[in-house]
């Protein structure tokens, strides 16, 4: 197996990023086999699309780079680097350029999302961004891409990509790489909109929770979250038309590792003004002790640079020779 998955380096990790991503990675990490390799990147270069402040940029990279380690990424046993440190990504990126359709990125949903109405405005970057992604996991013959529900996407597109290079060349360079998805956490909702989802770039800083936030503010953000005068209902169903409280049950039941159907059953008939407290402690109990182990990493940040030094070199030695086969097979000279 090689288990491939990134992460955007703008603002901060939080909790849907962790529950839809971060921890499947270190589960995947902890249950690799000798012969398997797990790649985990922060994506610099996807951070692009969007202006980035120059500081902003750098100091993010460690820190997300930090919070991973924190969360259970154990840089002796996975490959962690950021993507702008392993030029192939980008390489890679071009020639898959000759492959993508422009109709197939017009299809995604990300896309459209963030260009908005206004398309002619928005970055080449973030039109082409995923082809970029799909060379970030081509270029290591991912066989497993750890993400969230939002990357389905992404990942199916990169599919199509490896499926018409290695028709159109007439290789079987690149295997179609599969998406895990965790069943318990599939998508993670604003606090204050059950229908958008948990994200970096959401202008409140009261819509998510941080790994980086202090207990209080985790509490005082449950607490504040977003819900409706129902007390909680005996099945899921009943929380069908109730986006903000099937949220907070589904962010409980992934944080404790149960089903939503379990939380409602030991929680049926009470309300928020019940729940909200046990679940802000549960949410202390868990990120807490993540937070700590950042803030004790973040103190020799030199260190943290170093690490992901280490780890680019090793993934540019993985990457090259999927590289050269890609350029050999379109006919390019490049030695
Ligand atoms: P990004 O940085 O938005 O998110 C990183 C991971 O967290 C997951 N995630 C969520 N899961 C559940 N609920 C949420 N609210 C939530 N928000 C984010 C994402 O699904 C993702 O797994 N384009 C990617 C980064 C990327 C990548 C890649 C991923 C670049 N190259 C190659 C996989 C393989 C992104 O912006 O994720």
């Amino acid at each position: 197996m090689r288990i491939v998955s990134g992460i955007q380096t703008t603002g901060n990790l939080h909790l849907g990023n962790y529950l839809g991503a971060i921890r499947n990675w270190v589960a995947m990490q902890d249950a690799m086999g000798p012969s398997d390799d797990c790649l985990f990147f922060l994506a610099d270069l996807h951070a692009l699309t969007l202006h980035q402040e120059p500081a902003s940029l750098a100091s993010a990279t460690i820190e997300m780079a930090a919070t991973l380690m924190a969360a259970g990424i154990d840089t002796d046993r996975a490959i962690l680097f950021n993507q702008a440190r392993v030029p192939a990504h980008s390489e890679l990126c071009w020639l898959l350029g000759g492959t993508a359709r422009m109709g197939w990125l017009n299809r995604m949903t990300q896309w459209k999302d963030k260009a908005g109405k206004n398309r002619e405005g928005a970055s080449v970057g973030l039109f082409t961004y995923p082809v970029l992604q799909a060379a970030d996991v081509l270029v290591y013959q991912a066989t497993h891409v750890p993400v969230g529900e939002d990357q389905k996407q992404h990942l199916e597109l990169a599919r199509d990509i490896a499926t018409k290079f290695n028709l159109d060349f007439n290789v079987e360079l690149f295997p179609l790489p599969e998406p895990i998805i965790p069943a318990e956490a599939p998508r993670i909702m604003s606090l204050r909109d059950g229908t958008a989802k948990m994200s970096k770039s959401d202008p409140s800083d009261m819509s998510r929770i941080n790994l980086i936030d202090e207990d209080d503010l985790i509490a005082s953000k449950v607490k504040k979250a977003k819900t409706d005068p129902e007390p909680l209902p005996e099945t899921i169903e009943g929380l069908a038309d109730r986006p903000e409280a099937r949220n907070l049950v589904t962010i409980y039941a992934a944080l404790e590792g149960r089903t939503p159907a379990d939380v409602l059953a030991e929680f049926t008939g009470q309300g928020f003004g019940a729940f909200k407290p046990r679940l802000a402690d549960l949410t202390v109990a868990k990120i807490g002790p993540i937070r700590d182990k950042l803030t004790a990493l973040l103190a020799d940040r030199g260190e943290v640079a170093a690490l992901l030094r280490k780890g680019a070199a090793k993934a540019q030695a993985l990457a090259a020779p999927t590289l050269r086969a890609a350029q050999d097979s379109m006919g390019l000279q490049v030695d």
